[in-house]
């Protein structure tokens, strides 16, 4: 028996709990809104699609964190997305507060589910969360690698006309503009990218990626939903299904790449206890000095964090 928490019923939360559905990982999805009839009517929504699209995950709209006890996995994706002419980093008065708010709040019904946060700033929200719960490193990340990942490969998917299905990528550092897409670590159905593509348009796409969600928000009004939401259901479904798998996920690092008390983006193993293992890369000299560069704007609006709670 398996119970999902996903808190936030708005474009991104509702993504998750519907595409979670589909893929019957979980007995129960809650999604949990301070707009109950929102989310009461999401879940609802979620739930008529079940005849169809065959699925059984029972899924049940809240205001109330009692309906949320006992969940094994929590999604955080509660909060204010940004809008044009923002950056993630704006959004930090407010949804630190809603962030550190909510996991207070779903800890006093579950003892030690694994929390997943969405909420931007990602990296200084999974931080805030972390830091208010008590739970272990391994128990609370964030997402944002699969996804800028997954833009990445779409991007490289469109320039070589091939299927997406068949570019492997991996991408590192914090979720914004000084994100560290890795060209040397990027296949096409197992052949370096670099053989495929020249230089200067896989530059292109590379800084493409880097502003990926600012592009979706001049065209849309508000942050992308699809692909976020899609990515956030992949790391539930892995923890539940004890994948295994590797993806990009922002984690406490100890020491790995030489970073100490921060979060960041890296490639990790996911599996029944959330994060089962920090992958270290061999990276280059110029790899570590984009990573460094990231880490560095990280640590920054961790400090506007800190002294927020001074
Ligand atoms: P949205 O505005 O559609 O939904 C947010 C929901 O949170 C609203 O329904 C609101 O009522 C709810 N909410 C606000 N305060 C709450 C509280 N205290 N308790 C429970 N629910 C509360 O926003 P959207 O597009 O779903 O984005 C949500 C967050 O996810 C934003 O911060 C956005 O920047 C972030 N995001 C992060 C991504 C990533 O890669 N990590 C990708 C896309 C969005
Ligand atoms: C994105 O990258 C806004 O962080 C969100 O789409």
């Amino acid at each position: 028996m398996s119970k999902v928490t996903v808190v936030g019923a708005g474009n991104v939360g509702a993504t998750v709990a519907n595409v979670l559905a589909h893929q019957d990982v979980a007995n129960e999805v809650v999604l949990l809104d301070i707009k109950g009839d929102l989310a009461r009517g999401k879940a609802l929504d979620s739930w008529q699609q079940a005849p169809i699209d065959y699925y059984s995950t029972k899924l049940i709209g809240s205001e109330d964190y009692a309906d949320t006890a006992n969940s094994d996995v929590v999604v955080i994706t509660a909060g204010i997305p940004r809008k044009p002419g923002m950056s993630r980093d704006d959004l930090i008065s407010t949804n630190a507060k809603i962030v550190t708010t909510v996991t207070t709040s779903i800890l006093e019904h579950s003892e030690n589910p694994i929390i997943i946060i969405v909420s931007n700033p990602l990296d200084v929200m999974t931080y805030a969360s972390h830091s208010v719960s008590g739970l272990s490193d391994k128990r609370v990340f964030g997402m944002a690698g699969i996804l800028d990942t997954a833009r990445y490969r779409a991007f490289l998917a469109t320039a070589l006309k091939v299927s997406p299905k068949d570019i492997q990528a991996v991408l590192m550092g914090g979720h914004g503009d000084t994100m560290v897409p890795l060209p040397r670590y990027t296949t096409v159905a197992g052949i370096p990218v670099t053989e495929m593509i020249d230089d200067t348009s896989l530059d292109a796409i590379v800084e493409r990626t880097k502003k990926g969600g600012g592009e979706l928000v001049k065209l849309m009004g508000t942050s992308a939903w699809y692909a976020p939401g899609a990515a956030a259901a992949q790391m539930v479904a892995t923890i539940l299904r004890d994948e295994q798998r590797i993806f990009p996920c922002c984690v406490k690092l100890n020491g790995e790449y030489g970073m100490k008390d921060i979060f960041l983006g890296v490639p990790v193993k996911l599996g029944k206890n959330g994060i089962e293992e920090v992958l270290e890369l061999k990276l280059n000299a110029d790899e570590m000095e984009l990573l460094t560069t990231s880490e560095g704007h990280v640590r920054q609006v961790m400090q506007v964090f800190d002294d927020m709670n001074a």
